[in-house]
């Protein structure tokens, strides 16, 4: 393991499968002294990030480590069960599968400050995921998916710079629960995780997949999370998923969502009144997240969507686009 958190000048970019399989080689000896023959716990989300330290490591020291999959129930559709069966049967991982959405939505209810609810999902992550920690036994070692920007991300709030939101990654578990840290992807960038991921035999549409924030839909589904605005707001990503991956557009914009503000307009469905929550479509380009362009979809791809949102999910009767860069709005709108 490196010690240093600074990436060496030296360090050569990894750009290709051969340098990336030299770098899984190189972390397979590294940990392989780091733990010898004790446990690694590791906050599998499903993310790029822990999927590529997932597979690293397992390739690494196979059963020794535990995989903890927390479904906090602000995951996109099937997402929890696409992550089992690709650890499970792709990797044998040695996988815990922890459905916590009670846990979560009964803490959520009636909060509406975006503030409080990423703190509340924040630390009901810590809280599940300590539970359980404290039920297994002899495990020395916690595994992160710190990544480079991460790390230089902490320099930047080291020196005072305020971030605009409160992100959450894991970290800060309680006093009891000491582990030592093994970050294997912590000197890379995100477009050299992909390439190391790709090489690990991960699949590409995992290693390529458009960014998903920690706290989930629970960001998106404006004000106090209701479970059948949740649902509704789930179904509406999933088409416009499905639609973007169809039409060509999933591999080139790089984040493409729903988000379900807590109104409610009139509408008129089988020639009777049907009042109904809108959903609104943002679809943005960046290269780093600090700001972020509009992407320009076909209208009649549009016009299908909305057809289709409005037709096949319960509860929404509008769908609108929103055509905000960054600044002046943030991508994700809590
Ligand atoms: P904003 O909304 O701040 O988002 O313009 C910038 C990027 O960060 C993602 N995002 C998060 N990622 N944990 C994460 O790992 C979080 O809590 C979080 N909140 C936002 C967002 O999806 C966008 O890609």
């Amino acid at each position: 393991m490196q010690n240093n958190n600074v990436r060496p000048e030296t360090m050569e970019r990894i750009t290709t499968k051969a340098l990336a399989d030299a770098f899984i080689e190189e972390q397979i000896k590294e940990v392989r002294a780091q733990v010898g023959d004790k446990k690694v716990l590791l906050a599998l989300s499903g993310g790029v990030d822990s999927s590529v330290v997932a597979a690293l490591l397992i390739k690494a020291i196979g059963r020794q480590l535990i995989c903890v999959h927390v479904n906090h129930g602000l995951m996109r559709k099937d997402e929890s069960e696409n992550v089992i069966k690709l650890f499970e049967d792709g990797f044998d991982a040695n996988l815990v599968y922890v459905d916590a959405t009670d846990r979560f939505l009964d803490l959520l209810a009636g909060v509406s400050d975006p503030e409080k609810k990423r703190k509340i999902i924040g630390s009901e992550f810590i809280n599940v995921f300590a539970d359980e920690a404290r039920k297994l036994e002899d495990v020395d070692y916690l595994a992160q998916g710190t990544i480079y920007p991460d790390i230089l991300e902490s320099f930047k709030q080291a020196e005072g710079k305020k971030a605009v939101k409160s992100h959450y990654n894991v970290g800060g578990l309680p006093e009891d629960l000491k582990f030592e840290l093994v970050e294997p992807i912590k000197l890379l960038f995100k477009d050299e995780v992909r390439v190391v991921g790709e090489a690990l035999g991960l699949p590409h549409e995992m290693v390529y997949r458009q960014p998903f924030p920690g706290p989930g839909l629970g960001v998106r589904c404006l004000g106090a999370i209701t479970r059948d605005r949740l649902h509704a707001l789930r179904e509406a990503d999933a088409i416009l998923r499905e639609e973007f991956a169809k039409n060509g557009l999933a591999g080139k914009v790089w984040q493409y969502f729903v988000v379900i503000p807590d109104i409610k307009s009139v509408g008129v469905k089988d020639e009777s009144r049907y009042e109904g929550w809108p959903a609104i479509i943002r679809a943005v380009n960046t290269t780093d997240a600090m700001s972020a362009t509009i992407e320009e979809i076909p209208y009649s791809l549009l016009h299908h969507i909305t057809y289709r949102i409005t037709h096949e999910v319960e509860g929404l009767n509008r769908v609108l686009l929103d055509l905000t860069p960054k600044p002046i709005g943030t991508i994700e709108w809590e």
